[in-house]
């Protein structure tokens, strides 16, 4: 066993959230703020997991659950059980292992990993770096040729699916981020950095594993014609002019040929507006609390879309998934897969590659025994009848 796997074994590390002070111990405080923090007062960001409470289990005791069946099916693809790993930025800050690393573990426990635009490893070396599915998630930045381009790499490279994020005309506001100077210490001028550098110098290993690593890497997906990657200084203005529309899908749609999922739907209307689009798939998602603050937790929006969906494409669902019991909560009412964001990203933050496999191999058992403790063998029976709502969802 590996020194960083050893950090993140048991009994360091038992449940997920055994892996956020690891996280805060190695990252420097603008890194591990910008990972943990949402938008605004953060009201969604801690709805997301307290709403889970809010669902409650009805099992069937005294059932024998012979072999448990966790596997499911997401776009036709084989999963060994039902949580995919999220599109989750800058990954390759939090850890020179990166965006690479997370997509080999995924891979390695038998589900998908989905590679944000916003990212330091290229589409190509990600995709040969797992032997799982690898998705790209697309943000419309540096203009449509460059768009284009990386929609032709995705689909030469053998992602499985082009994931759309509809949530993101700009940046929320993120307030740690900028109590914490993330855009001077991105922007170059030694001037303007200098007040936040104390935060780096106190996590001396992060900053030798990050210099190591190359230092502030380029985005290599996002290539700007004349002028090369686009540099991480540029992503907020990049984003601000990046809205994706409707009217946009549909050229996309048809560039991409491939399956298409839209990620960032909350209400009843965009889905069905999603489904009319021509989408195999959506995600119930809220950014993990990151973009509007004030809207409902993910789980809570969860009921309404699956309803107006009626089962005509996949729903799939993110935001506040720390549990195995949570993906279960997710399944029972109505999710075909949940998408882990943080879950996974404080272990990479942790240990990398080997905090990626922790995070999976936990979820994996939870997953496995809450099942057992329902008295039901397999992801594919889970039901509402599981579950309990408040009367008034
Ligand atoms: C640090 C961080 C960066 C993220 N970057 C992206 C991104 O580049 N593209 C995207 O579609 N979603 C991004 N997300 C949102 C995640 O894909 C996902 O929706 C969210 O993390 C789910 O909530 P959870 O962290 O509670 O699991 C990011 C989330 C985090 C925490």
């Amino acid at each position: 066993m590996t020194r960083a796997a050893r950090a993140v074994a048991s009994p360091h590390v038992i449940c997920i959230d055994d892996f956020r002070p690891l996280a805060r111990r190695r990252l420097p405080r603008p890194v591990f703020d910008y990972l943990d923090g949402g938008a605004d007062g953060e009201f969604t960001l801690r709805e997301n997991c307290r709403v889970f409470d809010d669902v409650t289990f009805r099992p069937r005791h005294a059932v024998a659950v012979g072999n448990c069946d966790l596997r499911t099916r997401v776009l036709g693809l084989d999963l060994s059980f039902p949580a995919l790993l999220a599109p989750v930025g800058y990954s390759r800050l939090m850890h020179p292992d990166g965006e690479a690393g997370a997509a080999r573990a995924a891979g390695a426990a038998g589900t998908a990993y989905i590679l944000s635009t916003i990212s330091g490893h290229r589409v190509e070396d990600v995709k040969a770096a797992s032997s799982g599915p690898v998705f790209y998630q697309l943000y419309l930045m540096g203009g449509r040729e460059a768009s284009e381009a990386i929609i032709e790499r995705a689909r030469v490279a053998g992602c499985a699916a082009l994931v759309v994020t509809i949530d993101t005309p700009v940046a929320g506001l993120r307030e740690r981020d900028f109590r914490n100077g993330m855009k001077e210490l991105m922007s170059g001028n030694l001037l303007e950095k200098i007040p936040f550098l104390p935060q780096m110098i106190a996590r001396p290993r992060w900053i030798v594993s990050f210099l190591r690593d190359g230092g502030l890497s380029k985005l290599p997906n996002v290539v700007i014609p004349g002028k090369g990657p686009m540099e991480l200084v540029d992503v907020s203005k990049a984003l601000a002019s990046s809205t994706v529309t409707w009217e946009d899908l549909k050229w996309i749609r048809n560039l991409w040929g491939g399956p298409l999922v839209i990620k960032g739907v909350l209400t009843a209307e965009d889905a069905r507006r999603a489904v009319d689009e021509g989408a195999a798939a959506i995600v119930v998602s809220n950014h993990g609390g990151r973009q509007l603050d004030g809207v409902a937790a993910s789980l809570r929006a969860l009921p309404e879309v699956v309803a107006a969906v009626n089962g005509q494409i996949e729903v799939l669902m993110d935001g506040g998934v720390r549990r195995g019991s949570d993906i279960v909560k997710a399944i029972c009412l109505g999710a075909r897969a949940v998408l882990c964001g943080r879950a996974y990203a404080y272990g990479l933050s942790a240990a990398g590659y080997a905090g990626v496999v922790r995070a999976l191999e936990i979820l994996r058992a939870d997953v496995e025994r809450t099942l057992r403790l329902l008295g039901c063998s397999s992801v594919a029976a889970l039901d509402r009848s599981y579950v309990d709502v408040p009367k008034t969802w």
